[in-house]
């Protein structure tokens, strides 16, 4: 029976996926991308799930595009193949739910990119990131030249493309690539803990939430202000709604209904 890719879990209202290739560090090729893919959307399906976490092993989030697939390819051969792009589509158009990357280990090359394609990152104190395409003979092509230097700046983009060397999880944060760090004694289990806190609220409101956020990144501020400010008035025709702000009113906690 032939191994599987990714490892789906559902632990309260967290979807839980575990690429899982440890012999070669969760090396990405179309396969596993593809089982990724299918994996999200039945996570977002599931009405169940409020979060999805995406992890690797204690050793590699993902140590990058498998080279060993990579290293006879023609123009034509990676130019059909496409395969994060596709990804990209895949989390950009239909995944709508919150996604965690929680990176222990390696995350490098196409996993450095694959983590910021993520909404956030939650690092482990083993983390190490970076781009080191440039090593190889090539450069990151899936969007390591452009998520990287929106999330850290030029300078340090630069350094890290040009010279392919790794970050460390301190740098990370203190760069603005990571949201925190947590100690690597049960770092997935502490990552789940928050995850399952934001699960706890409305759904429809992370989401719009979510929407909000990534919005600062494409528009310009007038434009992304009246964005918020119109989805900011679409929050009072939830229920949700009504229920958070009477839950602390009378003092008590609040019990969405995802409406
Ligand atoms: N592709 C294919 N196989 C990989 C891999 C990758 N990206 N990264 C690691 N592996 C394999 C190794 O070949 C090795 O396999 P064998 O046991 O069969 O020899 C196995 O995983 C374990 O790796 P190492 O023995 O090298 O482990 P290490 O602890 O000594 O080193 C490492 C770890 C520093 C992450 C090192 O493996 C490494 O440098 N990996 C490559 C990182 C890289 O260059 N990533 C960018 C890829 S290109 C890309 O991603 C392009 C893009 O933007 C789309």
């Amino acid at each position: 029976m032939s191994e599987q890719l990714v490892l789906s879990t559902i632990q309260g209202k967290v979807g839980i996926l575990t690429l899982n290739r440890p012999k070669v560090l969760n090396a990405l090729n179309n396969d596993i991308m593809l089982a990724l893919s299918n994996e999200l959307l039945a996570l977002e399906k599931n009405e169940n799930v409020h979060v999805i976490v995406l992890t690797g092993s204690e050793k590699a989030f993902a140590a990058g595009a498998d080279i060993s697939a990579m290293q006879k390819w023609s123009y034509m051969d990676v130019y059909k193949s496409d395969y994060i792009g596709g990804f990209w589509e895949t989390m950009k158009t239909s995944i709508r739910k919150p996604v965690i990357a929680a990176v222990s280990g390696y995350a490098l090359g196409g996993g450095c990119e694959l983590a910021m394609m993520c909404d956030l990152i939650y690092a482990a104190e083993n983390a190490k990131f970076g781009q080191p395409e440039i090593k190889l003979g090539t450069i990151p092509g899936l969007g390591g030249t452009q998520r990287l230097t929106r999330a850290v700046g030029k300078a340090k983009a630069m350094d890290l493309v040009l010279t392919g060397r790794f970050m460390d999880a301190q740098e990370a944060e203190s760069a603005g690539l990571v949201a925190r760090i947590l100690p690597n004694e049960n770092f997935l289990d502490e990552v789940i803990k928050i995850a399952d806190g934001m699960a706890n609220f409305s759904s429809p409101v992370l989401m719009m939430a979510k929407q909000c956020v990534n919005a600062a990144l494409e528009t310009t501020l007038e434009q992304g202000l009246a964005y918020e400010r119109r989805v900011f008035h679409a929050t009072f025709a939830l229920e949700d709604q009504k229920e958070g702000m009477s839950a602390f009113v009378e003092k008590r906690a609040p019990n969405f209904k995802n409406m």
